[in-house]
């Protein structure tokens, strides 16, 4: 009876250093898509992704129409295909943004224009069968600087859903991404 404790005590040890290394080597591998806790959720249930001032450029647009600016941004799983030109259709875990500026002037040179108030941010989530429903792609929005969820109920995606029609060939995406050479 004596030596099971001792026993019980080295392989528990060993055991805990087992599952540490196996969830950190985990933690380190797997691609992290956390949510924000602050902001609201779309009335769809799709979350703001915590990382997406991390993310990276896909390509910028302006707006003569409404005085905007705008980057697209993309998750890790974007940002491989759009440098590797396989955008036709986007992979599976494609999550782009778009982050939207009213167009002001720069204070000391004039005709640069650079962004100024922040207008709004929005995702598509790439998942065919998820997103069944909306064409492959999960549509949310938020406004302003309080990032207020856009939409009264589950069918405003259908308003993104009807103009992203348009690039029904592209994938439903308008943006190609921008050449570096
Ligand atoms: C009236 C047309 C229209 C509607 C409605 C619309 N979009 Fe778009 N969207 C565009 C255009 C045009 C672009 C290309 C980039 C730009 O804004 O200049 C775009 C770009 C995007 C992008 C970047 C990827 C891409 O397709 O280029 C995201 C993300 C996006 N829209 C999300 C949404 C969401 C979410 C909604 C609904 C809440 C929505 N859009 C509604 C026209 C529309």
């Amino acid at each position: 009876m004596k030596q099971f404790p001792l026993k019980i005590n080295l392989n528990s040890k060993l055991s805990c250093k087992l599952i540490s290394s196996v969830l950190l080597s985990l933690a380190l591998t797997l691609p992290s898509i956390s949510y924000s806790e602050t902001v609201q959720p779309a009335p769809n249930g799709i979350k703001y992704p915590v990382g997406l001032k991390n993310w990276r450029v896909i390509s910028s647009s302006y707006r003569s129409d409404n005085n905007t600016q705008r980057v697209i941004l993309g998750n890790s799983i974007a940002i491989k295909a759009s440098r590797s030109g396989a955008t036709n259709p986007w992979p599976t875990g494609t999550i782009l943004a778009k982050l939207v500026w009213k167009n002001t002037e720069h204070p000391i040179w004039k005709t640069a224009v650079v962004p100024g108030d922040f207008l709004q941010s929005e995702i598509m989530i790439k998942d065919p069968v998820k997103y069944k429903s909306t064409k492959g792609w999960g549509y949310a929005r938020w406004k302003g600087d309080k990032q207020v969820p856009y939409g009264q109920s589950t069918s405003f995606a259908q308003e993104c859903v009807s103009c992203h029609t348009k690039a029904k060939d592209n994938d439903y995406v308008f943006t190609a991404p921008s050449r570096i050479p």
